[in-house]
Order: C-alpha cells, then structure tokens, then sequence
C-alpha cells in the first residue's frame, strides 16, 4: 500500500487509466459513468492499485469524446454530476486510492462560451484567448496540418481564421494570453481544492507555436505540412510550463504526467529531472513500432526494434534523475496483444510477459482498462461501426496514398482508437456486464472468453498475474529495487530476449522476456548465480533443458 502522506507518493504507485464512457453503466443509458467508478474501487483495491486517470468527463459536446471542453467546471451529465465527482474522490480515498484528472488546455470546445463570445462580438474580451489569423488571398493563413488530418485553419468570419490543432470544433487556446493562461490555473486549482491529486496533462506539447507560423514544404501528398518542427515542444514552452507548475501543482505537491513525445535529451531534465516542470511523461517511444513513419505502413515488430527505443529512453530518464510512466495502452491505442503477440497458442503467455514488461521496468507503471484482462482489437466488419472522429480521416488519408479501400480498410480496422475504447468485459452476461441498455460503442464478440469474472481468483489467470506482480512492486522485499531501483541493459547474445538488470543497495533483479513465440536458447552470460522468484511458466530456471519456453518472462534475483 502506498503511504498516503508521503510526499512523492507516485514514486511507489501503480496507476490505471479510465476511459469513462466504456467502464461501467449504471443507468442503463448505455454509457458509463462516475457512478460505475464508485462501484468498481473494491476491484481496484483488490488489484492493488494507487491512482486513477479518468478521461475526460467535463461538460462537452463529445466530438471528440471529451477532449473538446464547453464547461472545465462542470460535468457531463453522461457522467454524473459534481456530487458523484466528489463521493468518488472521498470512496476512493478511504480505500487509499489516488483520483488524477485529465487537463485538456491546449484547446477547448467550440461550444465553450469563450469561443461562442467571439463568434458573436468583433470586440469579444476573449478574441486574444485564441489564435485568429487572416487568410492569405483566399487560402488560409498557412499550409500546417492538423493532427487529425485537413488544416488547422477554420473559417471564423470573413477572411479571419482560428487555428486548431485538432478537429475545426477543437480551437486552440492562445497560450501567449497572460489572462487566459491564469483562468486554466484557477480552474485546476479549483479541481485540486475538491480533492484530486494530479492531473494527466494532454497534448500540452502544442501550446507553443513558432510565431511567424510560415507556410512550409508540403510532406505528404494532402500539400499540408506536420506540426512537429513548429509547435511540438516549441523553444519557450518551458517558460508556460514553469508558470504552470508554480501556480498550481507546486503549491499542492501535486501529481503530473505530461503527454509529450519525441523530448531532446537536453530538454528531458527540465521536463522530469529534478525540480522539473512535471512529475512524470509518458514513454510512447516504442508504442508506435507496428507502423512505419505514418500509422498507414505496417511494420513488424522486434525485440531489437523495441530495445533501440526503450533503452534510449530508459537511460535518458536515469541520467536525468527523472522517471518515466510506462504504458503499453491507453486511449489513443490499439491493444498491445495484437500489436505485440503473434496471436496463437501462446498468446495468453505473451499478454502475461507484456505484464511483467510493463511492471519492472524503472518508471511508473499506468495500466489501461481492459488490459489485465488481455482484451484485444475488435474485428471490425465496415466504416460505419467506428464512432471516433479520426477514424474517418485516417482511411481518407490511406486512400489518398494510392492503397485500394479494402487495404486501407484493413489498416484501419488494426490502428482505429476505437479498439481500446470497446466495453470493458466484466462478465459473460449481455453486454459483457457493461449496461443493460444499447452500449454506445460495439463490445468485443470475445466478451464470454475474455473477462474480468472468469479469472477472478482464478489460479493461472492473466488479472491474477498482475496482480502478484503488482504485489511483487509493493513487497517489503522487492519494492524498492523495483521502484527507486537503477537500471541496466546488458549485452544479450539471444536477439529475441529483451534482458535488464535492476538493482539498489547490493540487490540485483534480473527481467529477461522472451519476445518470441518459439524457445530460445537460454543465453550462457546468464547461467549462473540467480534464482527465479517469479514467472508467467510454473518451470524453474535457469533449468536443465536450458531453454526460454515461448514469450516466457521471468524475474529472478542475484544469488549473494
Ligand atoms: C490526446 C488524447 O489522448 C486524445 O484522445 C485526444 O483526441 C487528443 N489529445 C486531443 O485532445
Ligand atoms: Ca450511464
């Protein structure tokens, strides 16, 4: 358990992501809600977790399920009310469980009254809270693409333009605003008042932009050109994110973890080294190893491929004295046991060594919902069953590079985020157990194989082996090597192995996984002197036969 009043209490915490609208319905509306949070903390508890992220559940238009904000201060009545806001921060507190919100302020909902005011009043007070621009002759002010594909110009009126960095009802604030930037600082202090302890912080890398905002060379074949040289971690956003930090989460020893990717190392120390701007950020460094360049290529993914990206940042984070958060899913993703896991006979000893990839390596561990269950993809049948709104554009785009509608389809299918957003599977009644009424999103079919009922207890089980692993990380005896431990990769000569060592104080683990799904020879470096303490096989090692069974992953302590 963590201790509560201790300061960094996130150093020994393992989180669990929330995506709110597909956890659990209590109303029978379809949809999930806070109420169905409540409901579930015991099965926290039980699995051992810390903190909670939900998802946005703000008042919101919901095209983009959230993330697009009309009231920061209120709730989506989809979700419940204020007061169900506060019984869960209290009910979960009592269990020693941590409630961390999610921060959307690089750009709010068109519906937001701040951005309705300028629509309406030439001399709106809040014109400067956004980024308005005129069109150059009839096109708009620059040739950007958004993230979600098209522009990140929208027509405002006339030949004026706000800018977007997302879908056209997602305006970005104007973050060289002074007052706007203190009206997001009161209101997250407002939230931190109520009781939560941290925030997630979404796509916070976009809040500088190069001033001049030039028109660049296109790079793909829509003429547009990517944000990523002119507003992700633009030079001078660190000097909005120590703002930030000063007036809100330093003065409540708050939580953060930033959504950043792609930090120059000399950057990381100031985003996560000592004293840094955010408590955490997130590694995706190896999430997006299934694709090429573009989510539209396919890729296959290695255990060598996987070890470029990992132990680069893995050693950035330590060097800096920072920590990571570790994830192998969320929102924005498709299920690692597709992307990772031949899929087969062993693809349960697969999703079980994921686990104990995601649990020991130096960083704080964020589960997904669905994910200590193995929940997996869903097998899509057309276009017209995703609901998220970049799904569209996403086959526009794989269309417009030449590959035919079924292909681009396919592709599709694999990547949509709609495969993580799929009902959370709790039982093998109707809907999974999800509501009693229409689910808003199709179930995955697999719901009477793959849920949380059926491995309750259950001896073997993928929820039991997170859960002893979540044990492992809070044990008197491995906890600290485990969460303060350093790390170290050592020279392997089994290329499909992915193999660390931590260590504190004289104590030594060694992690090695086997990220194939045929034995493979057990490396001789590692022979002798260590002991398994724990497994996703029953068998001991290392062991006669001197073989790593498929996707066999093991933990196993130096012997003195
Ligand atoms: C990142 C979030 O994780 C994603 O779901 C959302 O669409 C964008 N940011 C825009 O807020
Ligand atoms: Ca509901």
């Amino acid at each position: 358990m963590i201790d509560t009043n201790k300061k960094e209490w996130w150093k020994n915490a393992v989180f669990y992501e929330i995506y709110p609208k597909s956890f659990l319905d209590t109303n029978g509306d379809g949809i999930g809600d806070i109420r169905g949070i409540i409901q579930k903390l015991d099965y926290f508890s039980y699995l051992g977790i810390d903190a909670l992220w939900l998802c946005p559940v703000y008042s919101s238009p919901m095209k983009d399920n959230g993330y697009d904000i009309s009231d920061y201060y209120n709730i989506h009545p989809d979700f419940g009310s204020k007061k169900d806001i506060k019984e869960l921060v209290k009910e979960a507190n009592k269990r020693n469980i941590y409630i961390i919100m999610d921060l959307v302020v690089n750009h709010c909902s068109d519906q937001h009254p701040w951005f309705q005011d300028v629509k309406k009043n030439e001399n709106s007070p809040y014109r400067d809270y956004f980024i308005i621009r005129q069109g150059d002759g009839d096109n708009p002010p620059n040739n950007w693409r958004s993230v979600f594909g098209g522009s990140v110009w929208e027509k405002l009126k006339g030949n004026e333009y706000y800018y977007h960095t997302f879908t056209k009802e997602q305006p970005d604030l104007n973050w060289e605003c002074s007052r706007m930037r203190h009206e997001i600082y009161e209101m997250m202090k407002y939230w931190l008042d109520i009781g939560i302890k941290g925030f997630r912080v979404d796509a916070i890398t976009y809040i500088k932009k190069e001033p001049d905002m030039r028109t660049r060379d296109a790079d793909g074949p829509d003429g547009l050109a990517g944000l990523a040289e002119v507003s992700e971690n633009y030079p001078g956003i660190e000097d909005f994110l120590e703002e930030m930090k000063q007036e809100t989460f330093q003065k409540y020893d708050a939580f953060s973890v930033a959504e950043i990717s792609r930090v120059k190392d000399e950057m990381l120390k100031k985003m996560i080294g000592k004293g840094g701007l955010f408590s955490s950020i997130f590694d995706f460094s190896y999430l997006d190893l299934d694709v090429k360049g573009d989510w539209y290529l396919p890729d296959s993914i290695t255990a060598d491929r996987i070890k470029a990206k990992m132990n680069h940042s893995q050693e950035q984070a330590q060097s800096c004295g920072g920590y990571l958060s570790v994830v192998l899913e969320n929102h924005d993703e498709n299920r690692s046991v597709g992307k990772f896991i031949k899929s087969g006979e062993y693809t349960w000893k697969g999703a079980a060594m994921l686990a104990t990839w995601n649990l020991t390596l130096r960083g704080f561990p964020f589960l997904y919902q669905g994910e200590e269950i193995g929940m997996t993809n869903r097998e899509w049948k057309s276009m017209s069953e995703f609901d998220d709104v970049w799904t569209p554009s996403q086959f526009e785009m794989a269309l417009k590079t030449g590959l035919n509608a079924e292909t681009a389809f396919q592709l599709v299918s694999r990547r949509s985020r709609d495969n993580s957003r799929t009902p959370m599977q709790w039982d093998c009644s109707e809907n999974a157990g999800f509501t009693t009424g229409t689910p808003w999103i199709l179930l995955n079919d697999n719901y009477k194989k793959v849920n949380v009922k059926s491995q309750m207890g259950k001896q073997g089980s993928l929820l039991e082996y997170y859960r002893q692993l979540i044990q492992l990380r809070k044990s008197q005896e491995y906890g600290n090597v485990l969460t303060e431990g350093s790390i170290s990769f050592p020279e392997c000569s089994q290329s499909d192995l992915i193999v660390y060592i931590r260590e504190i104080e004289g104590k030594q683990l060694l992690i090695i996984l086997n990220f194939s799904d045929k034995e493979v020879s057990w490396p001789s470096e590692f022979h002798l002197g260590w002991n398994k303490i724990m497994g996703n096989y029953e068998c001991e090692m290392p062991r006669k036969n001197e073989v790593l069974l498929p996707y066999e992953a093991a933990v196993l302590e130096r012997m003195l």
